[in-house]
C-alpha cells in the first residue's frame, strides 16, 4: 500500500504536501479506491455555512472498497474474529468472503423489508458480528445508519429514533456483558411505544431469552435471510451521500446527530488507520471499544476492513470473568495492536502486576489510547507493564465530529512522548486560539483548539438542523471549527490536549453534557432546580456532581438521592448516573442569575482554596452551606 508513511522524514515531508496541495495530496490518497465515477472537484469548502463537499460528484460504494476490491486477494484472509462474553463459548472467524456473503444475504433481506437509499435505520445491538453485518448492509444498500449504544436507555433510544426519523430498529433478544444478561428487546419495545416512524424491527437471536415479537411489525434475523442470495449488487452511492448518522452529547441539553457522509470519510479512516497503527497485512488489530461509539465505526469496522485488515470484536467487558480477560485475549490471537481507553487502563492497573502475571503479551507491536486524555501514570504503567517498555503508545485525540485520528504520533515513527497527542496527521492543521480567537504562534503556548482547515471525514451537518451545527462548531471563533478542547503546544511544538473548555464532561471516556444529565434530574417531581459539574476521579477520569434543590416533604435525603439517581438511569442510562447528589437550598447564582459552576466545580472537588469573591452573588450564604454538605470524594 503505496499510502503507508514509513519515517519521520516521510511523515514530515508528507505533511508538508498536503498543507500545500491539500487537493493534490488527497487525491492521490483517494486514487487507490475504487470509485464507480471520479469526483468533479476533490474539495469545494466555505466554514460559514458550513458548507464542504469532498469529491464531489463521485460515485462510489463503500463496501465495494471492503469487499469487490480486496476478494481476490484475501477473500479467505480473517476480516473479523468474535470472542464471545463467556471465554468457553466457541469464537467466530469470518473470512473477507464470508462476511461478505453475510452482508449481502443481509443487504438482500433490508431490501426485501423495504429499506431504500437514503432510509434511517438504527442499530441497537450488542457486540455481534451481526452488528457489523447490519452497519455494512446498511451502507450497502444506500441506507443511513444510525448505531445507538445498547447501554442507553429506551427513552434515549425513542429521542434518537424520532429525530432522525429511522423506518427500521435492528436489534437483538439480550445481551451477554459480564455477569449480566440484559434485555434488548424490552427496551426498544419500550422505545417505540413513545414513537411512530419505526415500520420494522429486525431481532438477532443472541441469549435466547424470551422476547415479545409484535405481530405485522417484529421479525427474526434467521428468517429474514432465509432463502435470500449470498449476493448482492451494491446501490450506487454519492460522495456526500449520508453514511451514518451518530448522536453525540454537547453543553446543550439535546444530543445531535453527527452526520458523515461516504466518499470522505472512507478515505480517512482507512488512511489514518493505516497510518497511525502501522498495520502489516498479518497483523491482528484489536480496538476494544464499542461500536456504539465513533471509536467502533471508524476503527473496528470500517478503517480496519477498508484496509483488508483482521480486525478483533470482543462482546464482553475487561473484568470478566477476571481481570486478566484483556490480556488472556492478547496472548490467545497474538494480537499486534491493541487500542482501549485510559478508563479501562486505570481500572485494570488498580488490581496490580499479579493478573499479568501468566500473561507473555509478547505479541504487541503498538499500544494505543483514545477518548480522554491520559494521565501520566497511567501512560507509564501501560507502556512499561504492556507494552513492555518496547511498543509504541498512541495516544489519538479526535471526536465524534473529526471522524477518523486528528492528532496522534504515528506508531514507530513520531517519538513517543508520555501523554502528548504530539501531532497532527497529514492533512489536519490545527491552530490554537485565545478566547478572542487571536492565533497564539510558536511553542509554548496554551490555548483552545481549533481546525483551520476541512480534512475528509469531517462533520457536514448536524441531523435536521444545520443551525445547529453552525453554532456549535463554525460560530465561535469564524472561519475555524471549534472543538471545545483545551491544548498546549510544548517547548518541542508536540501538542498535549487539556480537556474540555466547555460544559461537557468526560466520563470513563463517554462525552456526556451537564446540561443533559439536569434535564433528566429535573425530571424527578420533587426536583426544583439542578447544577452538573464533573469532579477529578481516578478511575473514569471525571465522575459527575449533582447540586440538587428538592421539595423534601414525604421523603428521606437519602431515599430521595437514590430515587435522583435512578431517574438519570432511566433517562439516559447508567453511564449517566451521578456519582454524588447533593441536596442543597440554593445555588449560587451570580446577580443575572447565573449559576456559578466555577465554585460548584471547586467544591466537588474538594478543592475549598481560593473560591474567590463571592460577596457580589446574589446569595453569598448558599456557599458556606454547600461546603459544609460537600461529599468528600
Ligand atoms: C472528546 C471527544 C474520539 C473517540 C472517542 C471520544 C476527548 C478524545 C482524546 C485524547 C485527550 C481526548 C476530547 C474530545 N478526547 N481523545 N487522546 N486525549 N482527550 O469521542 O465522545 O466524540 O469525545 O474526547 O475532549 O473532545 P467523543
Amino acid at each position: 500500500m503505496n499510502q503507508k508513511i514509513q519515517s519521520l522524514s516521510g511523515y514530515l515531508h508528507e505533511y508538508q504536501k498536503s498543507i500545500h496541495q491539500p487537493e493534490k495530496f488527497w487525491s492521490r490518497i483517494a486514487s487507490s479506491f475504487y470509485w464507480r465515477k471520479s469526483w468533479d472537484r476533490v474539495l469545494s469548502w466555505d466554514f460559514k455555512g458550513p458548507d464542504v463537499k469532498w469529491f464531489e460528484n463521485a460515485k462510489l460504494n463503500i463496501t465495494e472498497n471492503i469487499f469487490e476490491k480486496h476478494l481476490f486477494t484475501h477473500g479467505d484472509k480473517t476480516a473479523i474474529i468474535w470472542e464471545p462474553n463467556d471465554p468457553n463459548e466457541e469464537a467466530i472467524h469470518l473470512s473477507y468472503r464470508q462476511l461478505f456473503e453475510k452482508t449481502c444475504q443481509f443487504s438482500n433481506a433490508l431490501e426485501a423489508e423495504g429499506v431504500k437509499k437514503g432510509d434511517r435505520v438504527i442499530i441497537y445491538m450488542p457486540m455481534i458480528p451481526e452488528a457489523a453485518i447490519a452497519m455494512l448492509a446498511c451502507a450497502r444498500t444506500g441506507a443511513v445508519h444510525s448505531v445507538v449504544f445498547a447501554g442507553f436507555s429506551s427513552s434515549a433510544l425513542a429521542d434518537r429514533i424520532e429525530d432522525c426519523q429511522a423506518k427500521m430498529v435492528l436489534t437483538s433478544d439480550g445481551n451477554f456483558r459480564g455477569a449480566k444478561n440484559i434485555s434488548v428487546k424490552a427496551v426498544v419495545d419500550e422505545a417505540l411505544e413513545k414513537t411512530t416512524c419505526v415500520e420494522t424491527v429486525i431481532v438477532c437471536q443472541r441469549t435466547k431469552a424470551e422476547v415479545q415479537m409484535k405481530t405485522g411489525r417484529d421479525l427474526w434475523w434467521h428468517d429474514v435471510i432465509k432463502g435470500q442470495p449470498v449476493e448482492h449488487q451494491a446501490v450506487t452511492t454519492d460522495s456526500e451521500d449520508l453514511l451514518f448518522i451518530l448522536y453525540t452529547s454537547g453543553s446543550t441539553g439535546k444530543p445531535k446527530g453527527v452526520v458523515h457522509t461516504t466518499g470522505g470519510y472512507m478515505v480517512y479512516s482507512q488512511y489514518s488507520f493505516l497510518n497511525v497503527f502501522q498495520y502489516d497485512q498479518d497483523d491482528v488489530y484489536w480496538c476494544t471499544a464499542d461500536i456504539g461509539w465513533i471509536t467502533g465505526h471508524s476503527y473496528i469496522i470500517y478503517g480496519p476492513l477498508l484496509s483488508g485488515a483482521t480486525t478483533l470484536m470482543f462482546e464482553g467487558v475487561p473484568t470478566y470473568p477476571h481481570v486478566g480477560r484483556f490480556w488472556e485475549i492478547v496472548d490467545k490471537y497474538k494480537v499486534n495492536q491493541f487500542y482501549t481507553a485510559p478508563t479501562a487502563i486505570r481500572a485494570l492497573q488498580a488490581h496490580g502486576l499479579e493478573p499479568l502475571e501468566p500473561y507473555k503479551l509478547d505479541s504487541l507491536k503498538v499500544i494505543g489510547s483514545v477518548g480522554e486524555p491520559i494521565n501520566e501514570e497511567a501512560w507509564h504503567w501501560y507502556h512499561d507493564h504492556i507494552g513492555k517498555g518496547n511498543c509504541p503508545l498512541v495516544d489519538t485525540w479526535w471526536q465524534t465530529e473529526t471522524g477518523g485520528i486528528m492528532i496522534s504520533p504515528l506508531a514507530g515513527i513520531t517519538p513517543n512522548k508520555p501523554a502528548h497527542a504530539s501531532l497532527p496527521l497529514p492533512g489536519i492543521q490545527p491552530i490554537i486560539v485565545d478566547a478572542e480567537g487571536n492565533e497564539l504562534k510558536g511553542n509554548n503556548v496554551e490555548g483552545n483548539l481549533c481546525i483551520k482547515f476541512p480534512w475528509p471525514s469531517m462533520i457536514r451537518t448536524t441531523y435536521g438542523d444545520h443551525q445547529r451545527c453552525k453554532d456549535t462548531y463554525f460560530s465561535t471563533y469564524p472561519g475555524m471549527y471549534f472543538t471545545g478542547d483545551g491544548v498546549k503546544r510544548d517547548h518541542d511544538g508536540y501538542l498535549r490536549i487539556l480537556g474540555r473548555v466547555d460544559d461537557v464532561m468526560n466520563v470513563s471516556g463517554h462525552r456526556m453534557g451537564t446540561a443533559e444529565v439536569e434535564n433528566a434530574i429535573n425530571e424527578h417531581p420533587k426536583v426544583i432546580e439542578s447544577a452538573v459539574v464533573g469532579f477529578p476521579h481516578d478511575i473514569k477520569g471525571q465522575g459527575i456532581y449533582a447540586y440538587v434543590i428538592c421539595d423534601m416533604e414525604g421523603r428521606t435525603e437519602s431515599g430521595l438521592i437514590d430515587e435522583i439517581k435512578d431517574t438519570v438511569r432511566k433517562i439516559i442510562g447508567p453511564i449517566a448516573k451521578p456519582d454524588q447528589v447533593q441536596i442543597v437550598s440554593g445555588l449560587p447564582k451570580t446577580r443575572s442569575g447565573k449559576i456559578m459552576r466555577r465554585i460548584l466545580r471547586k467544591v466537588a472537588s474538594n478543592d475549598f482554596s481560593n473560591l474567590g469573591d463571592t460577596s457580589t452573588l446574589l446569595n453569598p450564604e448558599v456557599v458556606e452551606e454547600i461546603i459544609k454538605g460537600a461529599k468528600i470524594q
